[in-house]
């Protein structure tokens, strides 16, 4: 067995590339970049100083936590690899950092691939041939996997097995090959979109949650030590605030608070200096930032009448899905927003957020707030 390899780093030619798809990428790319909760490949690269490498270093998500120190305790007990994993769950949460994790607990190689990446059966079946025993596979956006694609999948994650054609027409033979005792692990941020067939065969399916302040705090915390920021705790409390539940926005705004903390102080992020640094940078002081109050602002305007999606990413000048991917997951877990069977609507919560007065609650406006 190989030593552990790096989520960011090519494990291979080919359909092997690094995690995080130009298309994710882009997805938000019209937002304000500080409060994305997805990646561009120079951020990608960059994040590898501040992974986790291990469980230990992992900070929060105990529950999940716990049940990958059982999975992974008892696979090393039996000198077995790791059941299939699939980690679900928004942009950020850190399912790319647990893949890494899984290969470097299990002392195995990590091979790194993503959906769109694998075009045809045979850059899987190339992929999977090139596998050693214990070894793991991650792929990232599993839910872009080409059908004929995933049908290589079904075999090789069960029975580890791959069935290969040989040759055309009438001549053509199947042929059956054993494959190395591999675990995959694969991530996505639309459990939705898995097909059945390919979620039952995995093992252990983990959705990650967004984090809560605490543990935003000590994610900020971590990342300040790494990076060499002096950092006071009441500093790390207004970003951990602002950062959407998600630890790649919490460690961005630790930098860009940083360079403002050189530039207009003493450098070390104070209370003060992170309130001021993101009141320059828009950043609401619930994490919103102009296009999500935009959102809110098209919804209050309805007076409590739902507006559908495409209406609303056109009032905005969004995509529908980048509304729905990005923006959404946030303003609905902040009770800001609420999906009906006829569109959005905005909730009291964001009428008091916008500072606005909520129209007299009828049938159609919703209680909470
Ligand atoms: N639990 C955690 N503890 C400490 N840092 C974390 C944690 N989760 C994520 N991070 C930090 O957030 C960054 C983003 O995490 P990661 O790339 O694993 O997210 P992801 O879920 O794979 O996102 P995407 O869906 O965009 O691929 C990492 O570089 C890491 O520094
Ligand atoms: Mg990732």
């Amino acid at each position: 067995m190989s030593p552990s390899g790096d989520p960011n780093t090519p494990a291979g030619k080919g359909a092997v590339e690094r995690s995080g798809s130009a298309a994710a990428a882009n997805r938000g790319a019209g937002r304000e970049e500080l409060l994305t909760a997805s990646a561009d490949p120079i951020e990608a690269a960059e994040e590898t100083t501040l992974r986790p490498r291990s469980l230990e270093e992992f900070v929060g998500q105990p529950r999940l936590k716990e049940h990958l120190e059982i999975l992974l305790g008892a696979a090393r007990q039996r000198h077995q690899a790791v059941d299939h994993l699939l980690f679900a769950g928004p942009p950020g949460l850190g399912k790319t950092s647990l893949a890494g994790i899984v290969a470097s607990e299990m002392q195995v190689a990590l091979r790194v691939t993503s959906g769109p990446a694998l075009e045809r059966a045979g850059d899987l079946a190339a992929i999977l041939t090139n596998l050693d025993d214990g070894d793991v596979l991650f792929i990232d956006e599993i839910h872009r996997l080409p059908r004929a694609v995933e049908e290589v999948l079904y075999p090789a994650m069960e029975d580890f097995q791959l069935d290969i054609v040989i040759g055309k027409g009438p001549s053509a033979r199947s042929l059956r090959l054993d494959l190395p005792r591999f675990t995959l692990v694969g991530a996505t941020t639309r459990t939705g979109l898995i097909t059945g067939p390919l979620r039952d065969r995995f093992g252990f399916v983990a959705r990650l949650d967004y984090y809560d302040p605490a543990d935003l705090v000590a994610i900020i915390d971590r990342a300040a030590r790494i990076l060499g920021v002096p950092l006071a705790r009441e500093g790390a409390e207004e970003m951990a605030r602002r950062a959407r539940g998600t630890p790649r926005i919490a460690n961005r705004l630790l930098k860009r608070v940083r360079d403002y903390a050189e530039v207009r102080a003493d450098g070390t992020v104070t209370a003060t200096v992170a309130r001021d640094a993101l009141v320059l940078f828009e950043v609401d002081e619930r994490g919103l930032d102009k296009l999500d109050r935009a959102i809110l602002a098209v919804l209050c305007r309805a007076n409590g009448r739902p507006i559908g999606l495409t209406t609303l990413a056109v009032s905005v000048g969004e995509e529908p899905e980048t509304v729905e991917d990005v923006y959404e997951p946030y303003l609905l877990k902040e009770g800001l927003i609420e999906r009906t069977p006829r569109g959005r609507r905005a909730t009291v919560a964001a009428y008091t957020h916008l500072g606005i007065s909520a129209p007299p609650e009828g049938p159609e406006m919703p209680l909470f707030g």
